[in-house]
């Protein structure tokens, strides 16, 4: 069952269907986490917050494994800044990928630091309900279901 469920959070579905989809245990690293929290603690380092001096990282795991990060970019207008998870998104989404996994959030504080609203619509809009990784320079700090994060979501099914 356990097998089942790993292999169908990566299988490309649509993750939204919540009728379809077993809660997925988010209960314990599996061995490829350390990876993708070390990837989004390495684009941490490259974040451009001169404004907030909040650093951010974040690397999103695609359905064969690999790995898109991205950081927060700032800007003097404040309202122009754009979150790490989002850059890492667009990143992914402009080499063309599709089906997401996991994504992994690294900041420099003990109280895990979880996507915004706009980061966790954006999410939802492309990579369904993927696993949310929150990390520290220390390690992993939490771990949640998307859907945990944005209940009752406004998406694409509303529109038809
Ligand atoms: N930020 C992110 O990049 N991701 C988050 O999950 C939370 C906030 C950035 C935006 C801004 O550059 C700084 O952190 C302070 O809000």
């Amino acid at each position: 069952m356990e097998r089942r469920r790993k292999a169908d959070r990566r299988s490309g579905k649509d993750r939204r269907d919540e009728a379809a989809w077993v809660p997925v245990s988010l209960d314990g690293p599996s061995s490829t986490e350390g990876a993708l929290i070390d990837a989004a603690r390495r684009a941490r380092q490259h974040a451009r917050a001169d404004y907030s001096r909040f650093e951010v990282g974040a690397a999103l795991e695609l359905v064969d494994g690999s790995i898109v990060t991205g950081c927060n970019v700032e800007n003097a207008s404040y309202g122009l800044t754009i979150c790490a998870e989002r850059v890492a998104l667009v990143k992914a989404l402009s080499d063309g990928q599709t089906t997401f996994t996991r994504i992994a959030v690294v900041a420099n504080t003990q109280t895990p630091t979880p996507p915004c609203g706009a980061c966790r619509q954006l999410l939802w809009e492309y990579c369904g309900d993927i696993e949310v990784i929150l990390a520290n320079l220390q390690g992993p700090t939490a771990r949640h279901r998307l859907s945990a994060l944005l209940p009752l979501p406004f998406d694409n099914r509303l529109l038809k």
